[in-house]
């Protein structure tokens, strides 16, 4: 799919749609809404006074041949209120115009901004949008529902003063974007076309392609290294683990720079293990590689939009299975770190994983770690599949993190982190247990779990376990994978 800077005026522009936007108290037709009604003879504000065109939020209205433009068609697409209109929302906005056109056949399209929201940051907006909601899952599709391709979009009425600024944020968006459909694809693979192995050769082909070092710890090393409790969730399957490593050096470091490490769970498929699952939705157990996905996405971004600060993803993935080596619940492990395991739920595998992830990432230097996982269930009890929920000290480090999620528009939610819960999860035996004694507060003692092997070090957990994936999907999105976190984690390098 293009996009480009439409440099002739919108009116003569002969596109199959032209695209923009109404807010609901827009019956006085601003700006270029007020050209455009013009044009069409008051055609625009008879719709409004019937009702038709009311600006609720993303309300679609197409009109066909509208009369003065060259277009085929006009997209009117609902704004809502208009002091409560961000940036962000044009993402939602380019995204439902271009799904909703993808579907009935349309090929080019273009999308007119309207005033106050003509900057470069509009046209990131828009453009993300735009490549977000290109994403199809019919990659095993013998028939792809889409015959359907949006080719081209040319985005209108933005301020070409900007000039090449203009073209800048539509690189930038292009490489947030694609990183997020990166992500996408590969928490879509099933879990027979996506073992710990493939996992890491994708890693190492991406990491190859944006520029990035990578190394791939096999189960050879990862005994080496004494990783017990990877080794003891790895165990019950006949695919080996894997470590993987990527790194992003930047040219010239800022003086005193930190070093922030990203650890993601990649659970190729999570049965449970011993304590296993129920039947049912258990296929949903292929994106348990979520948060690695992420990781791997934010690093091919950032590896093209050049933060400058170092960066390392620290990945361990396996599978969880009930194999007959596997480890049972009362089993003790010990961590890389040393610390020792009491494994009550084999299901609880995302944290055990995560303890030997951090230590590693602690050793390779990093000062900050963040780490996503599709951790637990209880998060979508806490917070639906609306936010995800942020755990994370000291506050201030988590406070700067949700700065960024607000900066690009993603939903998280703090979550306590008091000590409380951390009596929750002693054992009687070990140094720790992998569930929390007691009722309720799941997904705290699974991230109180997690920051025993932060220790010191500034440490923020993202439970993306409820919303890195729509049963679904949305106007602007297809079902399936959302590429959540990629966003904020990008913007959040630079300002570290
Ligand atoms: N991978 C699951 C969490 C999950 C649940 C992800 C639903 C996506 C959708 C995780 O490994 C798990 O099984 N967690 C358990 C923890 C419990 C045994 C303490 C859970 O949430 O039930
Ligand atoms: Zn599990
Ligand atoms: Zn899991």
């Amino acid at each position: 799919m293009e996009i480009r800077i439409e440099s002739q005026p919108y009116s003569s522009v002969s596109t199959d749609a032209l695209i923009t936007f109404v807010f609901d108290e827009d019956n006085k037709w601003g700006d270029v809404l007020g050209d455009i009604d013009r044009n069409m003879q008051g055609k625009l504000g008879q719709l409004a006074s019937s009702g038709e065109i009311a600006g609720r939020s993303l309300d679609l209205s197409l009109i066909h041949f509208p009369e003065g433009l060259a277009a085929q068609r006009l997209l009117l697409v609902g704004a809502g209120k208009r002091d409560k209109f961000t940036t962000g929302d044009l993402r939602k906005i380019s995204g439902t115009a271009l799904r909703h056109l993808k579907s009935r056949g349309v090929k080019n399209i273009t999308f007119l901004t309207r005033e106050g929201f003509n900057g470069a940051d509009a046209a990131q907006a828009v453009a993300e949008g735009l490549i977000v909601a290109d994403f199809e899952s019919d990659k095993y599709k013998s028939e792809k529902k889409n015959g359907k391709e949006i080719q081209s979009v040319g985005l209108a009425g933005f301020d070409s003063g900007l000039g090449a600024h203009l073209n800048v944020a539509i690189d930038h968006a292009r490489v947030i974007a694609e990183s997020m459909n990166f992500a996408r694809d590969l928490i879509n693979e099933p879990s027979n076309r996506l073992t710990p192995r493939m996992l890491a050769a994708k890693a190492e082909a991406m990491a190859k392609e944006a520029g990035l070092a990578i190394e791939v710890l096999d189960e050879r090393k990862i005994a080496e290294l004494k990783m017990g409790a990877l080794i003891g969730v790895a165990q019950g399957s006949i695919e080996p683990p894997r470590v993987i490593v990527v790194r992003y050096a930047p040219e010239s470091p800022k003086p005193g720079a930190p070093v922030l490490g990203l650890v993601g769970k990649a659970v190729t498929f999570d049965t449970g293990g011993i304590s296993i699952k129920p039947a049912n939705n258990m296929e949903k157990m292929k994106y348990d590689m979520g948060g690695g996905a992420t990781m791997l996405g934010a690093m091919r971004a950032l590896a093209a939009l050049k933060p400058p600060i170092p960066v390392i993803a620290v990945i361990p993935s396996t599978e969880n299975m009930p194999g007959g080596r596997a480890q049972k619940p009362g089993d003790v492990q010990v961590s890389m770190s040393g610390k020792t395991i009491e494994v009550i739920n084999t299901d609880a595998e995302g944290r055990l994983i995560l303890a030997d992830a951090l230590t590693y990432a602690k050793k390779l230097g990093v000062t900050h770690i963040i780490d996503a996982a599709t951790l637990t269930g209880a998060i979508e009890v806490a917070l639906a599949n609306v936010h995800v929920g942020a755990f994370g000290t000291p506050r201030e480090y988590l406070d700067q993190f949700l700065e960024s999620t607000k900066a690009v528009g993603e939903k998280m939610w703090p979550m306590p982190i008091d000590d409380e819960y951390q009596e929750m999860i002693k054992s009687n035996i070990a140094d720790i247990k992998n569930v929390g004694s007691g009722k309720g507060g799941g997904a705290i003692t699974g991230a109180w779990f997690i920051k025993e092997f932060a220790g010191d070090t500034p440490w923020i957990h993202l439970d993306i376990a409820a919303t890195c994936w729509v049963d679904d999907g949305r106007p602007w999105l297809a079902k399936g994978p959302t590429g959540v976190a990629i966003r904020s984690l990008v913007d959040f390098a630079f300002k570290l």
